[in-house]
C-alpha cells in the first residue's frame, strides 16, 4: 500500500517535470508558450507554479508521457493508477493528456497529486483533471493552497475563485491568497482545510446562476467549520482573470473589501432573481429550505431559520413547514 502510494507520487513527480521542461524548452511547445504570453501569465509565474505543456499527438505521439515515465523504470500500472495513461480496448496505454497545458496540483507536504489541463484555445473538454487515485482526493484539495499557504496564513483571509486562471492571473498581479477548487463545487473538506489556515474566506465566483448556487450550498459548511465567508459580485461578464487584466489588483482588492457576508449576499440574490412578491417570496422560500436542508446539524438548521424567516417577514414555522429534517450534508 505504502510502496504504491509512493510509486504514485514518483510518476507524477516526474510526470510535472518533464511537462514543465517540455513546456519550457520544446519547439513544438511554441504554440502553448504564446498561448500563456496571449493570457498575460509571464515565465516567472510558469515557473513558480512549475505550469507544463502535454504535446500534440501528432508530434510527439500517442505516449510521449507513457514511454518516458517508462523508460524511467516506472511501471505502466502505476503510471495508470496515476491516471496519465489510459488504457485502450487492445491492451495498449496511450497518454490522457494532449495538447493542453497543465497545472500541476500539490498537496500540504508539496507533492504533485494530480494534474489540471486546459486546452488551447476553443474545444472540448475545456478543462480535464486526472482522475481521483490513493493520493488524489478533489473534494479535499485546493490548487494554489501549498503555495500560497504563507501569504493566506499572514493575512488570516483565502481568496476562493473559481479557475486555475483567475488564481495565476491574480498572483500575476500580487494577489496570492488565493485558492481555487478543481472544476466542483466547494466542499466541506474543503472549508475545513481552510480553517487550519485563517479566520474568513472571500468568495469571489462568476456573477452567474453557477456562481450563486454554488454560494448557496456552502453555507452549512462555513457554518459547521466556523470560518466566516463573504462573497463579491463579480461584474456581469468577468470572471478574476479578466476584471485583473482590464482594471488591475486595486478593482479587485476594492471588490473584496466590500464583499458582503454570505447569507446577506445570498439573500439579496435571491430577492433580485424572484422579487418579493407573494410568488417571489415562496420561491425563494423553496430555495432557503433546500440550503436549510443541506446542514445535518439540528442547531444549525435552526439558526438558519430563524435568520431567514426573520429576512423574509415570516415565522420560523412558516418557513420550516414541509422541511425534511436530517438529510446529511455530502462532505
Ligand atoms: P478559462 O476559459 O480558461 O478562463 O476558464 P475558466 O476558469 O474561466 O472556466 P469557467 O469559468 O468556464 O469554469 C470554471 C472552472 O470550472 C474551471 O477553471 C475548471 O476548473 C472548471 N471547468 C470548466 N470547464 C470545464 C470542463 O470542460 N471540464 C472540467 N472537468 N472542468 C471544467
Ligand atoms: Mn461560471
Ligand atoms: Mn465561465
Ligand atoms: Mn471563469
Ligand atoms: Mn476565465
Amino acid at each position: 500500500r505504502i510502496r504504491q502510494r509512493e510509486r504514485l507520487y514518483r510518476v507524477n513527480e516526474e510526470a510535472a517535470e518533464l511537462y514543465h521542461r517540455y513546456l519550457l524548452n520544446a519547439e513544438a511547445a511554441r504554440g502553448a508558450r504564446e498561448y500563456l504570453r496571449q493570457r498575460d501569465v509571464p515565465e516567472t509565474i510558469i515557473r513558480t507554479y512549475r505550469l507544463g505543456y502535454a504535446p500534440d499527438p501528432e508530434v510527439a505521439g500517442w505516449n510521449f508521457i507513457t514511454d518516458t515515465l517508462r523508460r524511467k523504470d516506472l511501471p505502466v500500472v502505476a503510471i495508470e493508477q496515476a491516471g496519465l495513461a489510459v488504457r485502450s480496448d487492445r491492451g495498449t496505454w496511450y497518454d490522457r493528456f494532449r495538447d493542453r497545458v497543465l497545472f500541476p496540483i500539490y498537496d500540504m507536504t508539496g507533492r504533485v497529486v494530480a494534474f489540471g489541463g486546459r486546452i488551447l484555445g476553443d474545444g472540448k473538454p475545456k478543462y480535464m483533471n486526472s482522475p481521483e487515485s490513493q493520493i488524489f482526493d478533489k473534494s479535499r484539495i485546493l490548487f494554489g493552497l501549498y503555495q500560497h499557504r504563507e501569504a493566506i496564513r499572514r493575512q488570516r483571509q483565502a481568496i476562493v475563485v473559481e479557475g486555475n486562471f483567475d488564481l495565476l492571473l491574480l498572483a500575476v498581479h500580487s494577489i496570492d491568497n488565493v485558492v481555487a477548487p478543481l472544476g466542483t463545487a466547494l466542499t466541506r473538506a474543503h472549508v475545513r482545510t481552510l480553517r487550519g489556515y485563517c479566520d474568513e474566506a472571500v468568495l469571489l465566483f462568476d456573477g452567474d446562476r453557477a456562481g450563486l448556487k454554488a454560494a448557496m450550498r456552502s453555507i452549512p459548511f462555513f457554518l459547521a467549520e466556523q470560518v466566516d465567508a463573504r462573497v463579491a459580485l463579480l461584474p456581469e461578464g468577468d470572471d478574476p482573470d479578466t476584471l485583473v487584466r482590464r482594471k488591475g489588483a486595486d478593482a479587485v482588492l476594492e471588490l473584496v473589501k466590500a464583499a458582503k457576508p454570505l447569507d446577506e449576499f445570498v439573500f439579496e440574490a435571491l430577492v433580485r432573481e424572484h422579487g418579493l412578491t407573494l410568488e417571489g417570496k415562496n420561491r425563494i422560500i423553496g430555495e432557503l429550505r433546500q440550503v436549510i436542508a443541506g446542514s445535518s446539524d439540528e442547531g444549525q438548521r435552526s439558526l438558519m431559520v430563524a435568520h431567514f424567516s426573520e429576512k423574509l417577514g415570516i415565522s420560523p414555522g412558516q418557513l420550516l413547514s414541509g422541511i425534511q429534517p436530517g438529510k446529511a450534508a455530502p462532505e
